[in-house]
């Protein structure tokens, strides 16, 4: 058996080099005794020269009747040719088709349906292989942030017997004779372990029932929280920057290749690394938006209309902290100085890409958490774990939540949070 080269190691080799190769077929076409076959696999495509009177008899014949995606193993001489993707080719002087294809169900032009309904084989497509690759070096770059930063990683339960960000969204599961729910959030036992472990974070699945079809919500993602004692609002809001800076920054040092092949240009990506991103209060997002021209009561939530308005006075991320207390969920505490007001913020991101990260000092009064609970309806019996909490040596502490695939989403330049995850969930789509 020839040692396999891969093809972006093959796209290095000079004129005349011996090469093999094995993928798959991307593209094929074939006229008298000469077929054309450019060949993927992980780490790039590369044109295969297939000629009759090069080859056994047997191996022309898969070469030139193999579909799409059927597995090829290739061996042969490397030819310069500027007409070939990455400049080179092979040519080719064995050509074994491990598994011959049927019809592949995805041909070009098909609608966003047809993809997510044959989403276990588009996941081959250069577009999906960019974007997985991408996601992973963003999870393996939140794991060496906190890591490098003194956190500890923690794992919470994913069935959780409450809500964190309101009951509307919960997803309910049968519990032996009882009820529970998926996690919403990670944050109310992370909350129980900074009292041990002082700086934890994670990164977990999270489900949240968004019955809205938008462009930014998933059923099921990925969030990457911290928590941490004796930290305030500031403190966590900048550590927020930091840290997706340092997401950013690893995947431009890494993906400049696939983010060419998204079509997103790393130039003003790039460029956000060397500036200082803003924190404002709501009140201040309220005057910018009134300055152009949209008119936003205090105590309003900013849609994602609002938020894309905003974003259009910046060039960077920006923090938005000081949202009002009353919309806010019941951990979040009111500022002492301005009690309409909570410790808590937003990242928003450039371009439309909306919310980010959201995040808090939390609460350790257990008269403001208990009024608070009352009024989202919940039984305060269902918390008594929490608010022992503040009961037993509490300190101030917060955290944050960094949504995966909106990072994702933004970095990559998409147009749809689906994209970003390999089988994504959403109200409309359970499978495949
Ligand atoms: O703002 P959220 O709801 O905050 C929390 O859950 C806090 N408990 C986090 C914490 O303080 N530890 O969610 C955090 C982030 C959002 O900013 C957004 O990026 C993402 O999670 N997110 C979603 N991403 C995709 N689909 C959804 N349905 C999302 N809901 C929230
Ligand atoms: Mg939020």
């Amino acid at each position: 058996m020839p040692a396999y080269d891969k093809i972006s190691q093959a796209l290095q080799k000079s004129e005349g080099d011996d090469v093999a190769i094995r993928g798959w077929i991307y593209r094929t076409r074939s006229s008298g005794g000469l077929a054309f076959v450019v060949v993927r696999d992980e780490s790039g495509i590369m044109q295969v020269i297939a000629e009759q009177s090069s080859l056994p008899d047997e191996d022309f014949e898969g070469a030139k009747n193999a579909l799409i995606e059927s597995s090829v193993q290739v061996e042969g001489i490397i030819h310069e040719d500027k007409r070939a993707p990455g400049g080179r080719e092979i040519h080719a002087t064995r050509f074994h088709v491990v598994d011959f294809a049927e019809d592949f169900p995805i041909t070009e032009d098909q609608s966003v349906e047809h993809l997510l309904d044959n989403r276990h084989l588009w996941l081959r497509s250069r577009k999906l292989t960019a974007i997985m690759k991408i996601r992973h070096t963003l999870t393996g770059a939140i794991h060496a942030f906190f890591r490098s930063h003194g956190f500890y990683e923690f794992h919470p339960p994913i069935l959780q017997p409450g809500q964190c960000e309101g009951g509307s969204t919960l997803f309910e599961v049968d519990y032996y004779d009882d009820v529970t729910y998926l996690s919403q959030s990670w944050q109310l036992y992370a909350e129980a372990a900074v009292f041990a472990l002082e700086r934890v974070y994670d990164m977990a699945p999270t489900f949240r029932a968004e019955k809205s079809k938008t462009s930014r919500h998933l059923s099921e993602f990925w969030m990457a929280e911290m928590e941490a004692a004796w930290m305030d609002l500031y403190k966590v809001t900048e550590m927020a920057k930091e840290e997706i800076k340092y997401i950013l920054q690893q995947v431009l040092a890494t993906h400049e290749k696939d983010l060419e092949e998204l079509g997103r240009d790393p130039a003003p990506l790039r460029a956000m690394l060397d500036k200082e991103w803003p924190t404002i209060k709501y009140r201040r997002a309220l005057e910018i938006l009134h300055e152009r021209g949209v008119d936003i009561e205090f105590g309003k939530d900013l849609r994602t209309i609002e938020e894309k308005e905003l974003m259009k006075e910046f060039d960077t991320p920006v923090v938005v902290t000081h949202y009002p207390k009353e919309t806010m969920a019941f951990y979040k505490p009111a500022d002492p100085e301005q009690p309409d007001e909570a410790l808590c913020f937003d990242m928003i991101a450039p371009e439309g890409y909306g919310e980010i990260v959201g995040g808090s000092q939390r609460s350790t009064d257990v008269d403001e958490l208990i009024e608070a609970l009352e009024q989202e309806g919940e039984d305060i019996e269902n918390y008594q774990w929490y608010l022992d909490l503040r009961r037993y040596g509490s300190v101030p502490h917060s955290g944050y939540g960094v949504g995966v695939e909106r990072v994702i989403a933004w970095i990559c330049g998409l147009d749809n949070i689906k994209d970003t995850i390999p089988f994504p969930r959403t109200v409309t789509r359970k499978g495949p």
